[in-house]
């Protein structure tokens, strides 16, 4: 079970009030909130051990490249990495799928190959892949969904071919909350012989991840989303891939010798990351990282299973509501649409009332169109949240049927 008074470790919940009333904060699948312990390491970073890495032969440059090395290590050993070198520190998830696409997808890609993606996937592992696919002539193919927004596999079967060079996939969904298989999908695109790509953005913070027991080629990932903070994140790819990709930024640190007209590269995980890195983003990452192992990331999936369970549960009492959930496996994301209420209006209603939800297309316009929906109202809840927050969400999504139906409005308003 996940310890009490959560909520106490994060400045926010004490410091902001939403329209004066306190922060109901269900928005943590676009971003988490950050605790004081993430907050204060990344300020004793700058008020310390500031220098930059990897460069300096100073003591001080010295103790700033062991920090920043320290927590690429740590990283490694939350996801069951094999070394620390297979992991690349990037702005976020986003940034790590884009890496694969280009530094893999362009050279390994030619006009006709298969790269297989779902029908559930965020912009982030759509839209690269579409501009790879428009540089290579390599054709795009999706599996599809069922009825209880699970992914079929016997159409990722059907589908593969000896053309399928990469299969990349989302492992938990941002807007159904589907935890998909990626374990079954790596094996069976590892049989057909294509590598396996696994969005993690809205699992590493959820979910234990052990990228060797799901033996996918890469994982990505986003700091912000479980408690770092914005503007780091990574990508793991098995240490052989990753020293056959060409680079994905030039520029300094990722170079072993530069001449006039051509340059060599160091080898991994430098070789990605050009430029003078997010080093403060890193050291946050950790302190992150070693506050949700505290709790036990066993402890949050179980929390925010129940918690998930209960709003949805306690949400399908609202008259019109229609929630997207699968009904086997879900985790804290509950999207739903209420009957002639726009999400947005729901999103402004629940505002006033101190609460904090995300409503539109969640970057997965496609998924919209599977769904015969152009937007949904999403409560995404996480190790801070609980049962009176989905009370306090269900109070509010009433009023605002009551608001919306002409019949009720006359007794809310009173
Ligand atoms: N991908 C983030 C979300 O689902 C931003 O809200």
């Amino acid at each position: 079970m996940i310890r009490n008074h959560i909520k106490s470790d994060f400045p926010i919940f004490s410091y902001w009030e939403s329209r004066g009333k306190p922060l109901v904060y269900l928005d943590s699948a676009a971003t988490t909130q950050k605790p004081l312990r993430v907050i204060s390491k990344v300020e004793e970073y700058y008020s310390q051990f500031n220098a930059n890495v990897h460069r300096g032969t100073y003591e001080l440059s010295q103790i700033a490249t062991d920090i920043y090395e320290e927590a690429r290590s740590k990283v490694a050993r939350f996801i069951n990495g094999l070394q620390p070198e297979s992991v690349i520190f990037t702005r976020n998830a986003t940034e790590s799928l884009n890496l694969v696409a280009y530094a893999w997808g362009l050279n390994n890609l030619k006009e006709g190959d298969e790269v297989i993606l779902s029908e559930m996937e965020h912009h982030s592992n759509l839209v690269p892949w579409h501009i790879i696919a428009r540089h290579t002539g390599a054709v795009l193919k999706f599996i599809r969904m069922n009825h209880d927004y699970q992914l079929d596999l016997d159409s990722l079967r059907q589908i593969l071919t000896a053309k399928t060079k990469a299969v990349s996939v989302v492992h938990v969904s941002n807007v159904l909350g589907t935890i998909n298989p990626v374990k079954e999908i790596t094996a069976i695109a590892h049989d057909a012989g294509a590598i396996s790509i696994v969005d993690g953005a809205q699992s590493a913070p959820h979910i234990p991840v052990d990228v060797q027991d799901i033996g996918c080629d890469f994982y990505a990932f986003s700091g912000h989303k479980m408690c770092g903070p914005t503007g780091i994140g990574g990508l793991y790819g098995k240490y052989d891939l990753l020293e056959k990709m060409e680079p994905f930024l030039g520029g300094g640190e990722m170079i072993n010798e530069v001449f006039p007209t051509t340059s060599n590269y160091a080898k991994p995980p430098y070789k990605f990351e050009a430029g003078t890195p997010n080093i403060s983003g890193a050291i946050g990452l950790q302190a992150a990282i070693e506050y949700i192992e505290d709790l036990g990331l066993k402890n949050i999936e179980e929390h925010e299973v129940a918690l998930g369970d209960y709003a949805a549960q306690r949400l399908a009492e609202v008259e019109g509501i229609r929630i997207f959930r699968p009904h086997a496996t879900g985790t804290g994301v509950i999207s739903f649409t209420i009957d002639n209420v726009h999400p947005h209006d729901i999103s402004t209603i629940l505002d006033a009332e101190g609460i904090a939800i995300r409503a539109g297309h969640h970057c997965a316009q496609p998924l919209m169109r599977k769904l015969q929906v152009q937007s949904t109202a999403r409560a995404s809840f996480y190790l801070y949240n609980d049962r009176s927050d989905v009370e306090t969400l269900a109070r509010a999504l009433e009023k605002a049927v009551a608001i919306f139906s002409p019949r009720k409005k006359a007794n809310v308003l009173k």
